[in-house]
């Protein structure tokens, strides 16, 4: 059998940074592991563009769709700020998603114990959470037509439309489902049944898809207004959530800042099982290329390292090394290693992006 095969494209500003930690990572499994991966690295975005003159060169994309995931640092900068719409460098990155059809995007909200107090909740209201949030990427309401500014009478009026067919709420719950069952074996839907029809079509789908194909996990419904105020109230009570496109838009951004900071969070988005059963998938820090920080040895690599252990778990099957690396991470910062993004007034001084990875590769070799 042939190694797993990744393709690294670390993009523009802090990117290149916080990948070469992660690349440093996976070596580190190679030798120490024996998991060894057939990695391949190209440009995306900005860096794409100075050598091509596109922010995606078809090569690019196609090796996009032949290998088993891949993984993204980030992508922009005020230098393309001139450019053309057509070839920003955020075209590349949505063009990767649309081509691969990644109608699952993946948002955890996980919390480190030593970050508690970061959160704006109590502490053992955060402390030890770890719930994600699977949103519907790719139709609902920012995609239904019919849709635009119209006039009628004498008034304008502007129209958006919640469209949502069976298999695109089916494709996307069988993807909460296949992650529960790598977690806590449970699953919340979240719509608005009450008043939406779509939302009654959205709850009637994926208690089939449970009852049908996914027996063994756990499904309740919430409406989505009432899964807010529980997420705020007691986010533990969670394990997936897997909601349409706009509640999840929502509600993904407030779930992870119940944990914390932009240079922590990591993300994914999968679509549709590749012939050797493995979906889709690209995996990314949520930040982006943080030009104010670029070049300066200050970005926190752990938002992109953690991309990396969502891979470890979601497309290669390796949940025990995504548990080595998460545990890893818990380590060092209950240590008290702080990139300066992570430290609060009480002072100390900060570790540059490398001396973060040094410490987690420590972290790792300690838990052999
Ligand atoms: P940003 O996420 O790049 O930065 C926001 C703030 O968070 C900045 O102060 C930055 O220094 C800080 N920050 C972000 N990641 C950090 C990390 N790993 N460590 C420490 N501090 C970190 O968002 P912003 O400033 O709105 O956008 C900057 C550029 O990035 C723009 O060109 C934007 O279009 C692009 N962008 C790209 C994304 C992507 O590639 N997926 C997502 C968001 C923005
Ligand atoms: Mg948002």
């Amino acid at each position: 059998m042939s190694n797993p095969s990744l393709l690294i494209l670390p993009g523009d500003g802090i990117g290149p940074e916080v990948m070469a930690e992660v690349r440093r990572i996976i070596d580190w499994f190679g030798t120490r592991r024996g998991i060894v991966f057939d990695v391949s690295e190209d440009l995306v975005g900005g860096a794409a563009y100075d050598v091509h003159g596109t922010p995606l060169h078809d090569d690019t994309m196609t090796k996009a769709q032949e290998v088993d995931a891949v993984l993204l640092g980030a992508v922009g900068g005020p230098k393309y700020d001139v450019l053309d719409f057509s070839v920003k460098p955020e075209r590349g990155l949505l063009r990767l998603r649309k081509e691969m059809d990644l109608y699952a995007n993946l948002r955890p909200a996980q919390c480190f114990d030593a970050l508690a107090d970061f959160s704006s909740l109590k502490k053992d209201v955060v402390a030890g959470l770890d719930i994600m949030i699977v949103r519907e990427l790719t139709s609902g309401v920012y995609f239904g037509e019919p849709r635009g500014i119209f006039t009628e009478g004498n008034e304008r009026v502007g129209i958006n439309t919640q469209r949502y067919t069976e298999s695109e709420i089916a494709r996307v719950a069988r993807s909460a489902f296949e992650l529960a069952r790598r977690r806590g074996n449970k699953v919340c839907s979240m719509e608005k049944a009450n008043v939406m029809e779509s939302g009654i079509l959205w709850r009637e789908v994926v208690q089939k898809v449970r009852d049908e194909e996914y027996p063994d996990v756990d499904l309740s419904h919430m409406y989505a207004d009432a899964g807010a105020m529980q997420l705020t109230r007691w986010p533990k009570q969670f394990d997936v959530i897997v909601t349409d496109n706009l509640f999840g838009d929502l509600l993904s951004d407030l779930a992870a800042m119940l944990t914390g900071s932009l240079g922590m969070l990591p993300s994914a988005s999968l679509g549709a099982p590749m012939a050797n059963g493995r979906p889709k998938a690209l995996y990314e820090p949520v930040h982006g290329s943080a030009p104010d920080i670029a070049g300066q040895g200050k970005a926190n690599p752990i938002a992109c390292i953690l991309s990396f252990a969502m891979a470890l778990r979601y497309s290669f099957d390796l949940g025990a090394e995504a548990d080595r690396l998460e545990a890893a991470v818990q380590k060092v910062l209950a240590e008290g290693v702080r990139t300066a993004d992570l430290m609060q007034a009480e002072g100390g001084s900060p570790v540059s992006t490398t001396e973060m990875g040094d410490a987690i590769l420590g972290a790792l070799e300690a838990s052999l």
